[in-house]
């Protein structure tokens, strides 16, 4: 870590709600040394709702300059043009237009198209979120043009590095200045790699921020109905991990037993563009006797999530949603690198034994159900806290200047 990085004391983020910290915007403190520049990135769906409050937090300060990276690699209306409406994105700066490809392919287009415009922007600080191909990308490129970089969501593990996101997580955390993390299990695994405690900060969820900012509007919406569901009385799927969609003995055993759930409650899957190619591929064009459905808004999905009788899930993110919302959430994986879902939310680690799964949703139909609570610093302040830090660290080290 460079020295001047070193230099800075751990902040104490502020807890009360609402109010940014006095050191922020203090009259001596404004206007003594130009404005921090930020460029912001974002590439695929999951990012999308981590990065909105960051944004929208930022400019209500209106302390920083921040400049938006879309690197393409989510590009169609329903992963991408959708998300940044509903959550009131403004339009990327910059849309690199990556698109899809093999990991090195995407990984590579990013690197390569991200370094023209950070030697354009000269920014103080790159902020990125998530796990995905573009946040290592753009992470890389940016250490090695001396820029520091701000990882939101640092810390998660799921000790399997089998999957791609598990380790764009550990080579993201390696080389960022500030690891923001969002559940103390974040905080125990940078430790245990020995991270420099200076560097780690928790902030809390970004993504709950989100939801809690969008439920009322979510709930307005009258997606169960036009979906022909009736409230509590249906499941929803989501499915789009290599380790269970690209093996076709498998993802043909998860919708086999699937199918069998669908006898007993509707089952609602928007198919994610990954797990469509797979049908069509892998599975010849199996017909589902599921509710299939496109990929759905983020609002539409929100909705659906809120009022269903269960969720079937193999996504990191809607672990934690259906936590805050107490929808119980069956993950059909082996391991989660989300853990305070299980030990305090709605969530159960169920794997991809059909054995397994048809008990635990047989338990969840007949009331074993768990309410859980909402993990610590899920308040709908992350962002706060994430821009009181950058704020305060960022002016100093621009007074240094
Ligand atoms: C990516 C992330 C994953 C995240 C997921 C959410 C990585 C390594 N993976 O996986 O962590 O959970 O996003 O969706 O970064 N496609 C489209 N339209 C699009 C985007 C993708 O049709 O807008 C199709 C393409 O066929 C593409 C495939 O989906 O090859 C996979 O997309 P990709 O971005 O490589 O990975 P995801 O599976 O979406």
């Amino acid at each position: 870590m460079p020295d001047t990085n070193r230099a800075m004391a751990k902040r104490a983020v502020n807890d009360s709600p609402g109010e940014s910290d006095p050191r922020m915007s203090s009259p001596e403190s404004k206007g003594t040394a130009r404005r921090p520049r930020i460029v912001a990135v974002a590439g695929a769906r999951p990012n999308f709702m981590k990065i909105a409050p960051l944004l929208h937090e930022i400019r209500r300060r209106g302390t920083l300059d921040v400049f938006l990276v879309h690197t393409g690699q989510h590009y169609d209306a329903v992963m991408s043009d959708g998300f940044f409406r509903d959550l009131g994105i403004p339009d990327p700066d910059a849309n690199l237009g990556v698109g899809s490809g093999s990991h090195a392919v995407q990984t590579a287009e990013v690197m390569t198209r991200i370094e023209a415009i950070l030697l354009e922007q000269r920014p103080d600080a790159v902020l990125v979120v998530g796990d995905v191909n573009s946040t290592l990308a753009a992470t890389v490129v940016a250490v090695k043009l001396g820029i520091r970089v701000a990882h939101v969501e640092a810390g998660l593990r799921s000790f399997d590095r089998d999957m791609p996101e598990e380790i764009n997580r550990l080579l993201t955390d390696a080389v960022s200045t500030w690891l923001f993390v969002s559940e103390p299990s974040g905080e125990r695994n940078l430790l245990r790699e020995g991270t420099d405690p200076a560097r780690i900060h928790f902030a809390g969820n970004v993504m709950i921020d989100t939801l809690l900012a969008q439920l009322d509007r979510a709930k307005s919406l009258d997606t169960v109905q036009r979906l022909g569901l009736t409230p509590r009385n249906y499941a929803v799927l989501t499915l789009h991990r290599p380790s269970n969609v690209d093996d076709p003995a498998r993802l043909a055993a998860l919708f086999d037993v699937l199918e069998e759930i669908q006898q007993r409650l509707p089952v609602v899957f928007p198919v994610h563009p990954r797990t469509a190619d797979a049908i069509e591929g892998r599975l010849g064009g199996r017909a589902l006797k599921l509710r299939t459905t496109p990929p759905l808004g983020y609002l539409d999905f929100l909705r659906l999530m809120a009022d269903a009788r269960l969720v079937l899930t193999d996504s990191g993110g809607i672990q934690e949603e259906t936590t805050v919302l107490g929808v119980p959430c069956l993950t059909l994986r082996v391991n989660t690198e989300r853990p305070v879902t299980v030990e305090q939310g709605t969530n159960r680690i169920v794997g991809n034994d059909p054995d397994v799964i048809r008990a635990e949703v047989a338990k969840i139909l007949d009331g074993e159900t768990r309410h859980g609570r909402i993990p610590d610093r899920w308040d709908g302040q992350a962002a706060r806290r994430i821009v009181d830090v950058l704020e305060h660290d960022l002016r100093e080290l621009a007074a240094f200047d």
